[in-house]
This record gives C-alpha cells, sequence and structure tokens, in this order.
C-alpha cells in the first residue's frame, strides 16, 4: 500500500478549511500546520483537533518532511513559498491566486520547468453546482461553439460585521484593503475557462466607482467592481467582474453558444436555465429548460456538506488525484493558466488606471514573454517584508476613506 501523503498547510485562515477537507480523505494526512500569527495557528490546531506539528516559519516548516503543501498565506505572496517548494520536489496546491506582479509569474514558471513537482490552483467556484453542471452541457455539444459567457463574483460585506471584519482584514495594511476589484479574479473567470475550455489572450477594464459611506472602514479601494472584458485563444469573449460589491450577494455564470446558452439565475438558489432557439432544440429537451442540477458524484454527501457550495472538498480530491497519478491538473488548475488568469488580473488593473486600453496576455513559456515582464515589480500591496506599494489600488487614484473613518476601525481591529 502507498503510504500516505503527508500534507503541510502554510496560513492558519483559510488553510484549516481545505486541511478539513483533505482530512476526509483516506490516503493522505495533515502533519504540520505554519503561521507566525499565534492566536491564529492555535485556533487552527483546536478547530482540527489533531495531533499535529505546529510551526511560526516557513524555514523550519520545509524541514518537517512533507510530500505537498497548501499555500493560504496573504493572496499577493504566495509565489515565493511556492518556488521554494519547488526546489525540494514538494508538490503545492495555492489558494487562490499564482502571482502578485508580473515579474513573480515569470519567476514562477521559470522555478517550476525546473521542478518534478506538481502544481495546483485552489479555485472551487468551478466546481459548484450550477458550474459543473454548465461544463457538462458545454461538453455535450448542444450549444454550438462557444461564443461569449459571463463571470460575476459579488460579494459585499456587511458594514458593521465587525466580527468578521478582524477575521478577514486583521490589520489596516491588510491585503484585503488594498485589493483591486480586478485582482481577485478566479471566481469569476474560472469557472469561464473550465466550461469552454479558453483562455483569455487580451484584456480591459472599466472602474465601478463608488465608494462605500461605513463609519469604520480602512479599506482603500474606491470602486465596486472592475467590468473587465477578454477575448480568448478560440477568439470567443468573456465579460467579468473579479471581486464585485454590488448590492446582494451572489455568483452567476451564463454561457452562451451559437445554438443556445446555459446561465444560474441570481436569486434561485443551484437552479439553471438551458435554453436554444426553435430551430437547434435537442431530442428530448424544450427550447426553455428550467431545472435543479444533480451532483452526479458518489462523494454527495462529503460534497454538500462542504464549504463553497461543495467545491472546497472537489479541490481537495483533484489535488490528491493528481499526486497519486503523477500528472499535472487540467486547464485550467495548471500552472500555465493560473499564471495567465493572475496576469489577466493585474493587466486588467492596468487597463483600469489607463483609460480602460487593451493589453495582451503574455505567454510565459515563451522566452521574449518572459524577456518584457521579468523586472516588472508594480503592486498596490504592502509586503511582510515591509515593502510597500508602488502602483495606485483604486481607479481614482486621490481616493482615501477619511482619518476618521481609518482611526475607528483601527480601534475595533484592536479588541
Ligand atoms: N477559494 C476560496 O474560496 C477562498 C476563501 C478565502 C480565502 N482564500 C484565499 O486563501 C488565502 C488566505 O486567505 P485568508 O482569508 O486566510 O487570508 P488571511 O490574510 O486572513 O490569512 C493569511 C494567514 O497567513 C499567515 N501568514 C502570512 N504570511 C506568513 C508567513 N510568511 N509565515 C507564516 N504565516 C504567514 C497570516 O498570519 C494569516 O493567518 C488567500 O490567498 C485568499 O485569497 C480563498
Amino acid at each position: 500500500m502507498m503510504n500516505k501523503i503527508r500534507i503541510g498547510i502554510f496560513g492558519a485562515g483559510r488553510g484549516a478549511d481545505i486541511a478539513e477537507n483533505l482530512m476526509q480523505m483516506d490516503d493522505c494526512e495533515i502533519v504540520a500546520l505554519c503561521d507566525f500569527d499565534e492566536k491564529r495557528r492555535n485556533n487552527a490546531v483546536e478547530r482540527l483537533g489533531i495531533d499535529i506539528a505546529v510551526y511560526d516559519n516557513f524555514d523550519s516548516f520545509m524541514e518537517h518532511g512533507l510530500d505537498a503543501v497548501v499555500l493560504a498565506n496573504y493572496f499577493h505572496e504566495h509565489t515565493p513559498y511556492a518556488i521554494r517548494c519547488f526546489e525540494k520536489g514538494i508538490h503545492v496546491l495555492s489558494e487562490c491566486i499564482s502571482n502578485g506582479t508580473m515579474a513573480e509569474g515569470v519567476e514562477l514558471i521559470r522555478a517550476f520547468e525546473k521542478s518534478n513537482s506538481i502544481y495546483m490552483l485552489s479555485e472551487n467556484y468551478p466546481q459548484m453546482k450550477f458550474n459543473r453542471e454548465m461544463k457538462r452541457v458545454c461538453d455535450g455539444g448542444t450549444l454550438g461553439k462557444i461564443i461569449y459567457a459571463e463571470g460575476e463574483y459579488n460579494h459585499p460585506f456587511k458594514p458593521d460585521d465587525h466580527e468578521f471584519n478582524k477575521i478577514a482584514v486583521c490589520f489596516t495594511k491588510h491585503w484585503r484593503n488594498f485589493l483591486p476589484r480586478s485582482y481577485y479574479i478566479t471566481h469569476s473567470l474560472a469557472p469561464l475557462m473550465w466550461s469552454t475550455g479558453a483562455t483569455p489572450k487580451r484584456v480591459s477594464a472599466m472602474p465601478v466607482y463608488s465608494p462605500v459611506k461605513e463609519e469604520a472602514t480602512a479599506r482603500r479601494v474606491g470602486d465596486r467592481a472592475a467590468i473587465i472584458t477578454t477575448l480568448n485563444d478560440d477568439n470567443s469573449v468573456f465579460r467579468i467582474t473579479g471581486c464585485a460589491g454590488f448590492g446582494a450577494h451572489h455568483n452567476s455564470y451564463r454561457i452562451c453558444g451559437e445554438k443556445g446558452q446555459i446561465e444560474n439565475l441570481r436569486g434561485m438558489g443551484e437552479k439553471v436555465m438551458l435554453r436554444y432557439d426553435d430551430w437547434n432544440i435537442p431530442e428530448g429537451m424544450e427550447s426553455v429548460n428550467l431545472y435543479d442540477p444533480k451532483w452526479n458524484d458518489a462523494d454527495e454527501e462529503k460534497i454538500e456538506n462542504s464549504g463553497h457550495g461543495g467545491g472546497d472538498y472537489i479541490v481537495s480530491r483533484m489535488f490528491l488525484e493528481c499526486i497519486k497519478e503523477g500528472r499535472q491538473p487540467e486547464h485550467p488548475y495548471d500552472i500555465h493558466s493560473a499564471v495567465a488568469m493572475s496576469s489577466a488580473a493585474i493587466l486588467a488593473h492596468r487597463s483600469v488606471m489607463n483609460g480602460g486600453i487593451p493589453y495582451d496576455i503574455p505567454d510565459f513559456r515563451k522566452e521574449e514573454c518572459r524577456k518584457e515582464y521579468e523586472n516588472d515589480r508594480q503592486t498596490p500591496f504592502y509586503g511582510t517584508d515591509g515593502s510597500e506599494p508602488n502602483i495606485p489600488c483604486c481607479s481614482n487614484p486621490d481616493y482615501s476613506p477619511t482619518q476618521e473613518q481609518i482611526n475607528k476601525m483601527e480601534e475595533i481591529l484592536k479588541d
């Protein structure tokens, strides 16, 4: 029998969610957890309820003897740690953007090419029930060639939910306060890439500027969404939002082919609407089909009990399957798709800051693209090493909450 896959968790917030899902599988064990925040570390250990080695720094954690690492540290700081794993042949599951700058995208691909590690983007939204159904229908071919799709990840936050603020934002220079709307792109983009097989080649974006009016906030981004358009390698077009903050939370997706279209209906749970032209109705279907999709999966109960509409369990299972079968994950979970998504996020923000002009998305398999971006370290974020942002995070570079709003948030976070 194969030895159990030994997994380490880096980052005790979201990392604990993934650990819980992995713990349900027989062929792996969570053996170590690393976080430099003691309170977070202790909370995670208590929550997981298992005997586990704990570390407060990545160097010691790496000496534990790991087969795989889940990167759930700060959103924009995954790349250097992924590279450290590659150097030791340790497999990587990265939550949920691969690189925070264009230069890091180049570095990640260069290091990956020298490694035997499996790399997978930990992107759960394509595995939600309605997105799996959309892929099933696209693969069935009845929609014809897919030519257009829309993806919205719309996640407004309740202004006075300070318990949530304390967990999600923690300190005023935290990445969530400086997160351009286009950067958190994978939840709106990856489901479309998964269903259609397309990869963006060109990107442009416009901001929806509408600052929040909370009494207490340290969020430096006054935009509520970035409306991003991509032209893809199969000539299809996507319209996506990054992470939006309109009223009324939803994740919604719509895929249009030459013969019909499918979408999940906003505000109607997991219901999907599948429609065809009268002259293109497949055998046994209607022109308008409104239904609740099924999982069609042996692990249905575990999926139903897992977070993010079941996606968390399925992604964890996919990662283990790749390790056991000794293969890289399929599109768009592979490293090149992951880096293309990060490039789309970063260049969409550049487009926002430059009046909506389009940017080509580089293919870092090609040396000429690597050369073009290898020194491009523009970032809107503070780094753990004390580095400062070198570009604005908001479409209006002069926007900031008032000092009073920031002070109030600092008071809340101190509690
Ligand atoms: N797919 C999803 O649905 C989903 C949901 C939530 C978060 N995420 C992603 O997961 C990642 C983590 O999210 P989060 O909400 O837990 O973020 P967070 O910023 O709250 O937590 C990051 C954790 O990493 C620790 N950390 C950071 N750098 C470290 C270092 N160098 N050494 C040791 N510890 C370090 C921090 O102390 C913190 O506990 C992000 O990339 C986020 O985008 C994905």
